[in-house]
């Protein structure tokens, strides 16, 4: 698949897109839509599929798009959850308070609508994993269990929480995770790697709206002067 203009080269210019631009202040924009600004222009956003448990032990399951890798020595993970609309903490954040540990299996394609359901407003205490009909499947180092359905788990123990905001609603705590250990289905790895046409990611766009990609392009970061090879 050639890259978007495979006859670019340094200097060429690059044309804006056509007619004005329109100025956001968000000091003037309620929060509500500045979250919709936010997540139709943050796409597509990965997918934690979160697994955790209370110190009872019954296990909780949510989605959370605000995600990412943030470290690769040590393995880090970052979750970003915000506070409900009155204020209180998501069943996930109080387990991960409570216990330090979660698992991040991925969202996968075969995955979307039970990840979907499990994000609706359960009460406390009630296990989503089973609700949907997921497999819990036992963890090697973490208490939550993992997603046997998913591709691709993360277990993982705190490592830094960071708080934004004063607490109320859309307020959020950034969970940093230290990656413990890794599990890939077979059918997804191969070599050290991930097969990606294989892995069939899902991101969350704005909305309700999620997407997969069909279509890759590969363009190799030039070296410059005495630059080892670099991946980004
Ligand atoms: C695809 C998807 C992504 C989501 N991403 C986030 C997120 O990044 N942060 C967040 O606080 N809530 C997010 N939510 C909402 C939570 O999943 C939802 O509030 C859920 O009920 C939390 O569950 P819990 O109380 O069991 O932790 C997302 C929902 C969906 C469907």
């Amino acid at each position: 698949m050639p890259s978007p203009n495979p006859q670019w080269k340094p200097g060429d210019t690059v044309e804006a897109p056509p007619g004005k631009t329109i100025e956001l202040d968000p000091t003037k924009i309620p929060a509500k839509e500045i979250y919709k600004l936010i997540i139709g222009s943050i796409v597509p956003r990965p997918i934690a599929f979160v697994s955790t448990i209370s110190a009872g032990g019954v296990t909780n399951l949510a989605p959370f798009s605000f995600f990412n890798g943030v470290s690769s020595n040590p393995p880090c993970v970052m979750i970003s959850i915000s506070n409900k609309e009155d204020g209180s903490k998501k069943d996930t954040l109080r387990n991960i308070e409570e216990t330090k540990q979660f698992v991040v299996n991925s969202a996968n394609e075969w995955l979307a609508e039970p990840l979907v359901h499990t994000a609706a407003s359960f009460p406390y205490g009630v296990d989503e994993m089973s609700v949907v009909g997921l497999t819990a499947e036992p963890s090697l180092k973490v208490k939550p269990p993992r997603v046997k359905e998913s591709a691709f788990q993360m277990e993982c123990e705190l490592y830094k929480t960071v708080e934004i905001g004063d607490g109320s609603a859309g307020s959020t705590t950034v969970i940093f995770g230290k990656i413990l250990f890794m599990h890939a289905h077979e059918s997804v790895y191969k070599d050290g790697r991930i097969l990606f046409s294989e892995y069939k990611a899902i991101g969350r766009l704005g909305g309700f709206s999620y997407g997969r990609v069909t279509e890759t392009f590969d363009i190799p970061v030039p070296r410059v002067g005495s630059d080892g090879p670099s991946g980004g």
